[in-house]
């Protein structure tokens, strides 16, 4: 197996004209959408619209009224919007479809949604996602980011990940990922502290839901986005 990472938003911008056909894409936010959607088939979402826009949303939302629509933009819940982008808010009640747009996490979803498959990745459930692609040839590591930035949380959820790969060939932005573990580990929910997203997070008193999404191997599921929806990948 080959894992190569993309580490930056730069990069997610020309996913769309690679040629993915024989590829597996594993999507990290780990701060917070791919959390929040992990944790929403955890407690038994069972199908999640990831978009682009507010208007793709809206739009969405009319084809599908029992839907709730969730999502973030400067990490705070979109007026309008039944939720925002908090783990938290995908727990107990959670609705059974869910329409979501983030400022990342969407977006690095869509770009790849041509690729052989795309799967869902968080810290939740990474010994899930390792199960999933050991068989996989060729697998790319999409580190969603945080605006126009590399997000530290995503990079260093791709390195761990890669570390539950042995044999692997890695890239060079594989073995990059997983320097970046090694030297933040084990006090996991401490380096989730350390990066952009995780300081705007603490500053808004949100520090439990960092704790929420360093939970490693928390849930044992993975979500697959097939035909724009997000749905639980049945056991293998
Ligand atoms: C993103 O998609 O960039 C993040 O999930 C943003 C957030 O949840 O605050």
């Amino acid at each position: 197996m080959t894992v190569d990472v993309v580490l930056t938003p730069a990069e997610i911008d020309h996913l769309p004209e690679r040629d993915l056909s024989g590829t597996s894409c594993v999507v990290f936010d780990v701060l917070r959408a791919t959390s929040s959607m992990i944790t929403a088939l955890a407690f038994g979402a069972e199908k999640i619209h990831p978009v682009r826009t507010v208007e793709e949303a809206l739009a969405l939302k009319e084809q599908w009224p029992d839907a709730i629509l969730g999502g973030e933009r400067h990490g705070d819940r979109i007026p309008g919007f039944d939720i925002g982008n908090s783990p938290l808010e995908y727990r107990e009640g959670v609705a059974a479809r869910i329409i979501t747009t983030t400022t990342n996490g969407t977006i690095a979803l869509r770009a790849c949604e041509h690729a052989r498959e795309v799967l869902v990745g968080a810290l939740l459930n990474l010994d899930a996602l390792a199960h999933t692609v050991r068989s996989a040839s060729d697998l790319l590591l999409v580190c969603a980011g945080t605006f126009r930035d590399p997000a530290l949380e995503d990079i260093l959820a791709a390195g761990m990940l890669c570390v539950r790969l042995p044999g692997s060939e890695l890239t060079d932005a594989a073995l990059t990922a997983v320097a970046l573990f090694q030297q933040h580990q084990p006090d996991i929910s401490a380096a989730l502290e350390v990066g952009r997203n995780g300081r705007a997070l603490l500053a808004k008193k949100r520090q439990e839901e960092i704790q929420w999404c360093a939970q490693v191997s928390r849930f044992h599921l993975v979500g697959t986005l097939t035909r724009g929806v997000v749905v639980p990948l049945p056991p293998s």
